[in-house]
């Protein structure tokens, strides 16, 4: 099915966004607390959200040349809608993928396993391009999500490169950068060490 949110309004179409993070958040909060209850394990440290903000959307298809117009965005950008599930352990990540992927309604339209491939910056997580279905009074829409899901060591190594990336105005230096891969190996090794001290 085609996205179709019959809209001109930016408000209203972010307004959609909106519901399909807060359905797959309430989905992934229920087996979060599923795990707690009833295996007394924590398979979830926790899960945040942000919705693209205009400019970075803006910005986002000017480097990709993309006609700006909302049908176009909302064909190409992937990520106006971002959900992040922070877990303790590695093995974690899959069972979390596995229990989305069964989620009944939901389509998955990407994954990419930067875990098993991390990307040349060292970055490694899970990431998902989700269709989530929102059902409005008079009619149902796919809406994109892009999930990423990571370890709560990841999740330190991707926000303080983040942040050094984006004050070196996104150039860090060559030194920082391979500094910085290093720091993300150190952090594979530690995600191993304590799922092998877990087990
Ligand atoms: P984008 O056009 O940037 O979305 O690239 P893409 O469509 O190829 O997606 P990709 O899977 O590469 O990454 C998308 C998202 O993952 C980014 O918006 C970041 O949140 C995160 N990410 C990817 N690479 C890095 C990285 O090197 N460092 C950090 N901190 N985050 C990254
Ligand atoms: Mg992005």
């Amino acid at each position: 099915e085609k996205i179709e949110f019959n809209s001109k309004n930016y408000e209203k179409i972010e307004f959609i966004y909106g519901i399909a993070i807060k359905e797959i958040k309430h989905k992934l909060e229920i087996l979060k607390e599923e795990y707690k209850m009833f295996y007394d394990y924590d398979l979830i440290d926790h899960i945040s959200e942000r919705i693209k903000s205009k400019e970075s959307i803006s910005k986002k298809m000017t480097k990709k040349g993309i006609d700006f117009t909302y049908s176009k965005m909302i064909e190409n950008i992937n990520d106006i809608a971002g959900v992040r599930v922070i877990c303790p352990l590695k093995k974690d990540i899959y069972t979390i993928r596995k229990l989305i992927t069964n989620l009944p309604g939901i389509k998955i339209l990407k994954e990419k396993d930067y875990i098993t491939n991390p990307k040349k910056s060292g970055y490694s997580s899970y990431h998902m391009i989700l269709e989530v279905p929102v059902t409005l009074s008079k009619n149902s829409v796919y809406v994109k999500v892009e999930v990423q899901i990571r370890t709560m060591a990841m999740d330190f190594w991707a926000s303080l490169e983040h942040k050094m990336k984006y004050k070196n105005n996104k150039d860090a230096s060559k030194n920082v950068s391979k500094e910085l891969v290093q720091c993300a190996k150190i952090v594979n090794k530690l995600d191993n060490k304590m799922l092998l001290l877990n087990s």
